[in-house]
């Protein structure tokens, strides 16, 4: 079955990822930009997840049974993402100090929304934040192979997990944050923040990772760069607007079917995500 009912419960899954202790922050030769990109979202997961997990937490009690239970997998999945981008930004940031500085502004950034914005406000930031996260899925679907063909493959699995979960529980956040009022003047608010914010963290980290490799002054990076950027605004614009009409809910959003297949093959047993397409995909 590709197509997930949109009460259906979720899977909550436990991966481990043994990254490489000589992992490069540019672990996909092939697209060094991409890999900048994805470690500079990646970095933002440790500070941004953990803030929508509190908002929709604190929501749970006012929830009726049915969705608070979804509340509460999501709670767990998105837990299960934050941790391994942490052991992951742990080995980047071990070879690009100068993402430290940035770590903090972040945790201060989504600190501050947290303890001082209203739930509601908190609710749309997160159903906001997870429209972005699952047009990147879907995005990153349609790039898949000038992506991550010749990349690591644990970094290359982890984002690829994350990417499907956040297919997986799309609808989640969205109605936690409708149950409790909904307003989408306050949504198109938060989305606005949202991406603000993230993208005034994603910019640096991707200049401080591309001076650690000296193609600060590249301009054929940079051109990657804009290019890649230029690409998925074109396919986050469309979805921000649509996700801000009042009628709007995300299982209308057409799924990527690799990824929602894929994530199927995970092994509970072993934790691990089988080699079903991947290996084709990263090979050389
Ligand atoms: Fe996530
Ligand atoms: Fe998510």
């Amino acid at each position: 079955m590709l197509h997930r009912m949109p009460g259906a419960p979720l899977t909550v899954r436990r991966p481990t990822f043994d990254y490489p202790d000589d992992l490069r922050v540019a672990w996909n030769p092939r697209n060094r930009e991409f890999a900048y990109a994805a470690n500079s979202v990646s970095l933002l997961m440790p500070y941004a997840e953990p803030y929508f997990v509190s908002s929709v937490r604190a929501a749970i009690p006012d929830l009726d049974d049915a969705l608070a239970a979804r509340a509460a997998d999501f709670v767990r999945q998105e837990s299960q993402h934050h941790r391994a981008h942490r052991r992951f930004n742990d080995l980047v940031v071990a070879q690009v100090p100068a993402l430290r500085r940035l770590e903090r502004g972040m945790k201060r950034a989504y600190g501050w929304l947290s303890r001082t914005r209203s739930l509601r406000f908190n609710l749309a930031f997160a159903a906001a934040s997870e429209t972005i996260a699952f047009t990147l899925a879907r995005w990153a679907e349609d790039h898949l192979s000038a992506f991550f063909r010749g990349a690591d493959e644990t970094a290359a699995t982890m984002f690829l997990w994350h990417l499907a979960e956040e297919v997986e529980h799309k609808t989640v956040a969205f109605d936690v944050f409708e149950a409790l009022g909904g307003s989408r003047l306050r949504y198109a608010l938060a989305m606005t923040t949202s991406f603000l914010l993230a993208t005034g963290f994603i910019v640096p980290s991707i200049v401080v990772m591309m001076a650690k490799d000296r193609r600060v002054l590249n301009p054929l990076a940079w051109f990657r760069l804009v290019r890649l950027a230029v690409s998925f605004v074109f396919e986050l614009l469309p979805n921000m607007a649509a996700s801000m009409l009042p009628s709007h809910h995300p299982s209308k959003f057409a799924d990527p079917t690799w990824l929602t297949t894929w994530l199927q093959t995970f092994d509970p047993d072993t934790g691990t995500m089988p080699d079903w397409g991947l290996g084709e995909l990263l090979a050389s």
